[in-house]
């Protein structure tokens, strides 16, 4: 196969460079940085589908507040640690109108980026009770999570919820629960890397197992209202984006900016803490951390020690696109439709060379186009499928990577630029020939 669009060599060579043993097993900065020597030497632009970074600038509005706020000099003041007010107030306001869920505006919290949301709950989670000392992941997940875990010396469990969707989820989730040792259960939705959808069936189960066994759920809503089969952008009128909150009030939800808003070099997110959790006083976490409420201890001891608060300015940006989103003057879904619409003609592109989508449904429904799909190709591996398409200038990660038990790839959508289309065609073209059977 001497006809590939890049070099094997040189493909070869920067892999032994980089010490990439098993590219199956390469994060997502490895591969980064392997393509863009790959990109170099070989001057052929890829298609490059690896890293989860927004594609489109980031929200006017958003912008002109931050802009209006650094220009009245909030620089040189220390924001409140729980956020400013307006902040604090828009973000309960935007849950209430686009998830129909109550959470106090005094327990919304502004983070840096969702990252450092999930770092301080999870601690904290950790904490809680010195039986339960692990997290159980609901993958395939965001690989970050677990580095957190990694970081903090926690423990977690983890299992592909491929084989257990719908009822099935409820006897997999006892299974772990039941042992006694889990303190949170973390999910994204919709997901990264999958893109599958919790149905209601399912968000049902994991909110009434989370009360059954007082075990925290962190929902991660990196990707709020971006199930496009849905039209989710009705401030105050259903659809609603979909919760686990609506089952349970053992729950924190992590709404980031960075996707939704285009915003991620911000990094500027909100946690939202159920008002029983908040108020909720746990002995162990007195122990641990010198106060026994849920709320407090995250904000007033983890998120003080960390970075006290989060940049004055994003906090205004965030305000503002909270506020013009719940007004209905910032359809920010719209915006993010196009990544919907480019999943499409790529999923298809895949599909027509001898691919298949490994996520595909949501109980009977075919899953949503979004900002990732996942995909396989017969008797490859995960690892050899990557090996094979940079041949080809197409570069993605291992689904292994994230938790999932299927051989593949996931594709991210957001840089891969329309004019690539044709590239790409040609590209998947060449390989099932070469490939196909
Ligand atoms: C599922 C998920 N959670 C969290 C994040 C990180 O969000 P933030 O930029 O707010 O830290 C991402 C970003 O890719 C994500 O995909």
């Amino acid at each position: 196969m001497n006809n590939t669009p890049v070099q094997q060599e040189i493909v070869k060579k920067y892999i032994d460079q980089l010490q990439i043993k098993d590219l199956g097993k390469a994060s997502i900065r490895e591969i980064v940085a392997l393509i863009n020597f790959i990109e170099e030497e070989s001057k052929t632009k890829f298609i490059r589908m690896e890293m989860g970074v927004p594609g489109l600038p980031p929200a006017k509005v958003g912008v002109a507040a931050e802009i209006n706020a650094l220009e009245s000099g909030v620089a040189s003041i220390y924001p409140m640690m729980d956020g400013i007010k307006p902040l604090k107030y828009e973000a309960s306001r935007f849950i209430k109108l686009f998830m129909d869920v109550d959470v106090e505006p005094a327990s919304c919290i502004p983070t840096c980026g969702s990252m450092q949301g999930t770092f301080a709950a999870l601690l904290v989670a950790g904490n809680v009770d010195s039986q339960k000392n692990t997290t159980l992941f609901i993958d395939p997940g965001f690989p970050v999570q677990k580095q957190q875990m990694t970081v903090m010396g926690h423990k977690y469990e983890s299992f592909d919820v491929f084989d257990f969707r719908g009822e099935k989820l409820r006897a997999k989730l006892e299974s772990y629960l039941s042992q006694g040792n889990i303190n949170s259960m973390v999910y994204s939705n919709p997901n990264n890397p999958s893109w599958i959808c919790m149905t209601e069936e399912e968000l049902q189960i994991i909110g009434e197992l989370a009360t059954k066994y007082d075990v925290i759920v962190m929902e991660d809503l990196a990707y709020f209202g971006m199930d496009f089969r849905k039209d989710l952008y009705t401030p105050g009128k259903p659809p609603y984006q979909p919760s686990v909150a609506k089952y349970t009030d053992h729950y924190v939800l992590f709404i980031s900016a960075s996707k939704i808003f285009s915003y991620a070099g911000q990094r500027g997110a909100i946690m939202a803490i159920s008002d029983a959790l908040w108020n909720r006083q746990y002995e162990n976490l007195q122990v641990r951390f010198g106060s026994k409420p849920f709320g407090f201890t995250i904000v007033m001891q983890v998120l003080y020690a960390l970075s006290s608060g989060i940049t004055h300015s994003t906090q205004h940006a965030l305000a503002a696109m909270f506020k013009a989103a719940s007004d209905g003057e910032f359809n920010f879904i719209e915006d993010v439709k196009e990544y919907g619409r480019k999943a499409k003609i790529m999923k298809d592109l895949f599909v027509s060379n001898g691919f298949q989508v490994v996520y595909e449904k949501d109980g009977d429904e075919p899953i949503a186009d979004g900002f990732y799909f996942t995909i396989g190709y017969p008797g490859m591996t995960g690892g050899e499928l990557l090996e094979n398409l940079l041949y080809y200038g197409i570069s993605a990660i291992t689904l292994k990577n994230t938790g999932s038990e299927k051989e593949g790839l996931r594709a991210c959508v957001s840089h891969v630029k329309r004019d690539q289309f044709d590239d790409l065609e040609k590209r998947l073209r060449l390989f099932n020939e070469n490939f196909g059977h």
